[in-house]
């Protein structure tokens, strides 16, 4: 029980990594508030969890509006007391080369996966100090540490988001907050198979990915949660501001 006494809010916890992450801190022991803009996607995540024996309660958050940040953080408050842990998950990708990207496409994906990083981080703020510190942590990319063919709004955001990580730790280390950020590569979650589906080759596309991973897979949703556990949980007391690689060494090269 590695989060026993610890609140947590996740955010795109309805689907892939967030939910992956809920499903994971409910059993180490963390009472969770569980945050999506698919209000019966995160309903149902938080059934799951309340079924295998955790706490969850599950409200509709879209990351990109104030508002529902300062009710979701505010909800943990209300509910459980408190909060601990800020995971600023949310995020979409759209693909296509930045020469033909539409403005209003760019805008969104900075929008949900930067902004609303910003968003949950400023709600999760006054909180995370009454506490007298805890933990944020964001779900970046390798993609915001090298460039991404294709995914250059992608990329641009998620780069965006490892310097707002590395900036939360600098500016809540005062405060005993800590902020680190995961940095996965392609992962099997409902985004990465709604985009290989898409391929017309789609076998291909994946060996080309595996390709350029040393470790010769691609990311499971487990490999993420595990350093994601580490990274909040108090084993990583002294860990902040990192952008920390879940990639099977792609990120070496
Ligand atoms: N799967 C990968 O290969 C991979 C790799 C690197 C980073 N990531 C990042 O991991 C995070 C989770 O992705 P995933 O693979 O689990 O994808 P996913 O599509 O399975 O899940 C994303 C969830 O976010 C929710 N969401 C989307 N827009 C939202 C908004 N405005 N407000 C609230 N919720 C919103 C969706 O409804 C969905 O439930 C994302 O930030 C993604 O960029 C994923």
């Amino acid at each position: 029980m590695r989060l026993s006494e610890k609140v947590a809010v996740i955010t795109g916890a309805g689907s892939g990594l967030g939910r992956a992450m809920a499903e994971r801190f409910a059993r180490e022991g963390a009472r969770l508030v569980l945050g999506d803009i698919d209000a019966d996607a995160v309903r149902a995540v938080a059934a799951a969890v309340a079924a295998a024996g955790g706490t969850a309660l599950a409200v509709r958050a879209d990351v990109t509006v104030k508002a529902d940040m300062v009710r979701l953080t505010q909800t943990a408050a209300d509910h459980f007391g408190g909060l601990d842990i800020m995971v600023n998950n949310a995020g979409i990708d759209v693909r296509g080369a930045l020469a033909d990207l539409p403005e209003d496409v760019f805008d969104r994906i900075l929008a949900v996966n930067l902004k609303g990083v910003f968003l949950g981080s400023q709600a999760a703020w006054p909180h995370l100090v009454r506490r007298g510190g805890g933990v944020i942590l964001n779900t970046a990319s390798l993609a915001g540490l090298v460039g991404a063919p294709l995914l250059g709004a992608y990329a641009a955001s998620k780069g965006g988001v490892v310097q707002l990580t590395k900036v939360l730790a600098l500016e809540g280390a005062r405060y005993g907050i800590r902020a680190n950020a995961v940095c996965p590569v392609f992962t099997e979650t409902p985004m990465v198979t709604r985009w290989l589906e898409r391929e017309p080759d789609a076998e291909a596309v994946r060996a080309r990915l595996v390709r350029g991973i040393p470790l010769r897979r691609l990311g499971r949703p487990e490999d993420v949660v595990n350093a994601a556990l580490y990274l909040v949980s108090d084993e990583a007391q002294f860990i902040t501001g990192v952008a920390f690689p879940v990639d099977g060494g792609a990120s070496a090269h």
